[in-house]
């Protein structure tokens, strides 16, 4: 079925200039980008973002990155296209990245691993929620 996936090109992404270079994998994949913004995460909104994740002991350490320079936030559009971008971003530690995968190409570690994408419908769909509204998606 055609899906919806959040995505996220992290600070270490923004920061190297590797936004094109990220956009060119996922669009060689057959996802299409369907929105797409540079943004400054606040503090607030990047706990809340991972939130499930509170209790872990990198958690603090996530937050701060996430917010220590402007991340792009995107929807993705495509068939099966949750599974596809976890297949296209790769292991979340790159040294388990398989070639080919975006996190091989592009991610410094475990923490600056330069892509998120969601991991299940139900999250997509909040994630999504979190940071665009219906009128900024434009399919087709
Ligand atoms: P992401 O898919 O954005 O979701 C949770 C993130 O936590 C994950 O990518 C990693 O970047 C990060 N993460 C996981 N394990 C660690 C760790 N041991 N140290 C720092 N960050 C981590």
């Amino acid at each position: 079925a055609i899906e919806r996936t959040f995505s996220i090109l992290k600070p270490d992404a923004t920061q190297r200039n590797l936004t094109g270079g990220i956009n060119a994998l996922i669009e060689a994949a057959g996802l299409k980008i369907v929105a797409q913004k540079r943004i400054q995460m606040s503090l607030a909104e990047a706990r809340r973002f991972y939130a499930v994740h509170k209790e872990r002991p990198f958690f603090g350490e996530l937050v701060e990155f996430m917010v220590s320079a402007p991340v792009v936030v995107q929807v993705l559009e495509g068939e099966n296209a949750i599974a596809k971008y976890r297949e296209v971003m790769g292991a979340t530690n790159p040294a388990q990245a398989a070639e080919g995968t975006i996190r091989k190409q592009f991610a410094l570690s475990v923490g600056e691993n330069s892509v998120h994408g969601s991991d299940s419908a139900d999250n997509a769909k909040l994630e999504i929620a979190q940071f665009f509204s219906e009128n900024e998606i434009i399919s087709g």
